[in-house]
């Protein structure tokens, strides 16, 4: 795992960014992996303000979101559907049916995990999958417990990634209680990933992240067996392993 400190939020975003144009650039028809909450958003404002400065372009690009909540339709503003066609594919030109999100709104959600899981597959699989991380170690909605050779499936939210993403609803009670998540398995079948860390309420999760064992109880850390993952971390995550050093 290689880890890339930078200064501040807005130089860390534009280091990622970077790194996804380029990719983007070597090879248009690259499979990228997306992921929503606030770590994310610099990076797509950074995406867009590149799409319409220098032209790069998403028009061959295929999208799969980590996750969505269950219950939500598209339209609803707190969807990650909405997030993600709001602050990204609306402003650069990747065809919308070339963006794929699991469906939380449907009847039979374990279809649609199935569904999901096999449409990764079909594509031949992500190229370069990016996440964030949750304080207490979940990537996308994979909470402490998970195996780490689970796919596509549904997931009990806990209380406290309730409470950290009620800031994207008008209260706690409104944040659904489970959501649809690629598996820690798909995530690790990633050809890339990489993996970003900002603010000091994310030192915590850093810091077991790179001291703690590899273990079920805190799923980032099954990014350490992975053979290509790069962490990008900006000064205020970074401050506590100062500490710690
Ligand atoms: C949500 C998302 C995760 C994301 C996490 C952290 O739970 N499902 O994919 O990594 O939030 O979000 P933030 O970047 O807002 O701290």
């Amino acid at each position: 795992m290689k880890i890339i400190e930078a200064i501040d939020y807005k130089t860390m975003c534009k280091m990622a960014a970077d790194y996804i144009i380029t990719k983007v650039c070597e090879n248009p028809r690259l499979k990228l992996g997306l992921a929503t909450g606030g770590t994310p958003l610099g990076i797509y404002n950074t995406l867009i303000a590149d799409h319409k400065k220098n032209g790069t372009s998403y028009q061959w690009v295929t999208t799969f979101n980590l996750d969505e909540y269950v219950g939500l339709t598209g339209d609803d503003p707190s969807s990650y559907r909405h997030y993600m066609n709001h602050n990204l594919f609306n402003q650069i030109d990747i065809p919308l049916s070339q963006t794929n999100i699991p469906h939380g709104d449907v009847q039979d959600l374990e279809q649609e995990c199935i569904r999901y899981e096999n449409l990764i597959s079909e594509h031949r699989g992500i190229d370069l999958q990016i996440l964030g991380i949750g304080n207490n170690g979940h990537i996308g909605f994979n909470e402490p417990g998970t195996s780490f050779n689970s796919k596509t499936h549904v997931v009990e939210l806990t209380s406290s990634t309730r409470e950290a993403n009620s800031r994207f609803f008008n209260s706690v009670e409104e944040v659904p209680t489970r959501a649809i998540t690629m598996g820690i398995g798909t995530i690790m079948k990633s050809r890339e990933i990489l993996l970003l860390v900002s603010g000091e309420s994310k030192s915590n999760a850093l810091h077991a992240l790179l001291n703690g064992k590899v273990d079920e109880s805190f799923p980032a850390s099954v990014l350490k067996t992975h053979p290509k993952v790069t962490v990008f971390a900006d000064k205020e995550a970074v401050a506590c392993l100062k500490v710690f050093r």
